[in-house]
């Protein structure tokens, strides 16, 4: 290491960006019941939580969200996107097959020649993509990088399907990291378990002009469920450990947000009061990679989260793949 090569990284600004159209889940309860199939707000607010999530129009693609996401992010770190020379962007709902989503998002902030690429590990992508981006600028292979999370969950839905639909929403947040010889980001663990990737996944592809298999989302909620309780746990304390800390240094947690009974359980076994946690799951439903970034910059935006604040960052998800981050905000 040299002696410009920075120790950390830290998060210059944020940004997020929902697109416009709110579906209650009364609305999706009407348009369910038009293809014979129930369910009702008190089902899906008990069950998870959520009350409301965004859905993008039929031509709104998942780096129009990061686009929006990335500018308000670059705004709020007070650079421009000719200063990035790092963009990561995790999504499971790319534009297109290739080129990655990064690439075009990288075009529409007409800014050329910077690394670029996807990272698709579901709702554990922006946990991926921001250790990811950490490595790069402690080793000095980057300075300033935008790391964002966009989805379009809904385009890969099963409507037909009440059990998963009525969970996920679109958006996108996204974060400029930069070098620092402060922290920033003091620990981060990331892991993967492929023994359960029947469990959550959309299995189609394309092959030959054509799609092969099942191009929608499906889910075994409960298996998903016990699975993720587990490994949230386990994973926090593990980092909070690397890094020399305790639960009650953390001044709050923001996790993937799936589903509120997940979140507070990991919040009880780490022993968090419930205002110790970001939640944005009742508005936004699960948006996948996301969802971490967009509860971080409604949290910074609305003054809950202030600088100097230690945030315990944690996705899980299709995979399965988990993983957390700490860090001094
Ligand atoms: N409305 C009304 N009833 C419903 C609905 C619905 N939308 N969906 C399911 N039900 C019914 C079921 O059919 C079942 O009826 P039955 O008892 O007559 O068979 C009953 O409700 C209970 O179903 P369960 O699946 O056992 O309900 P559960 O309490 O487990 O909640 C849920 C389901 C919300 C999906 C839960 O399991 C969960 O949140 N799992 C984790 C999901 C998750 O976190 N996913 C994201 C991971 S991140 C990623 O990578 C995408």
């Amino acid at each position: 290491m040299n002696s410009s090569t920075p120790r950390y990284s830290r998060i210059a600004g944020t940004g997020s960006y929902l697109p416009p159209r709110r579906v209650t889940n009364d609305d999706l309860a009407a348009q369910l019941a038009q293809r014979g199939l129930e369910t009702s707000d008190a089902w899906i607010v008990e069950r998870t939580g959520i009350r409301a999530r965004h859905f993008a129009e039929p031509e709104v693609a998942a780096s129009d969200l990061a686009l929006h996401a990335s500018l308000a992010a670059l705004q709020s770190a007070g650079c421009t996107a000719a200063d990035i020379d790092l963009i990561i962007v995790a999504t499971s709902t790319p534009d297109m097959v290739f080129p990655s989503t990064a690439t075009i998002l990288q075009n529409k902030l007409g800014v050329h020649g910077c690394p670029a690429f996807d990272v698709q590990a579901v709702c554990s992508g922006f946990v991926y993509a921001l250790t990811v981006a950490d490595s790069m600028i402690r080793t000095g292979a980057a300075r300033k990088a935008l790391v964002v999370g966009s989805e379009v969950f809904s385009r890969i839905l099963d409507f037909n399907d009440r059990t998963t639909c009525v969970l996920f929403g679109d958006g996108a947040g996204a974060v400029v990291l930069e070098a620092s010889n402060e922290p920033g980001l003091v620990a981060s663990e990331l892991h993967a378990d492929g023994r359960h990737l029947d469990i959550l996944c959309t299995p189609g592809h394309v092959s030959g002009g054509a799609i092969l298999g099942d191009p929608l989302l499906k889910m075994d909620g409960p298996a998903v469920f016990k699975l993720a309780v587990g490994v949230l746990e386990d994973v926090a304390r593990s980092v909070l450990a690397k890094a020399g800390r305790e639960a009650s240094d953390i001044d709050f947690l923001i996790p993937h947000q799936a589903n509120i009974r997940i979140m507070q359980s990991t919040a009880r076994k780490l022993k968090l009061s419930a205002d110790k946690v970001i939640v944005t799951v009742d508005e936004h439903g699960n948006t996948s990679a996301a969802s971490i970034p967009l509860a971080l910059d409604s949290a910074v935006r609305s003054g809950r989260i202030r600088r100097g604040d230690t945030l315990m960052l944690e996705g899980v998800g299709g995979g399965f793949t988990w993983g957390a981050v700490l860090l001094d905000f």
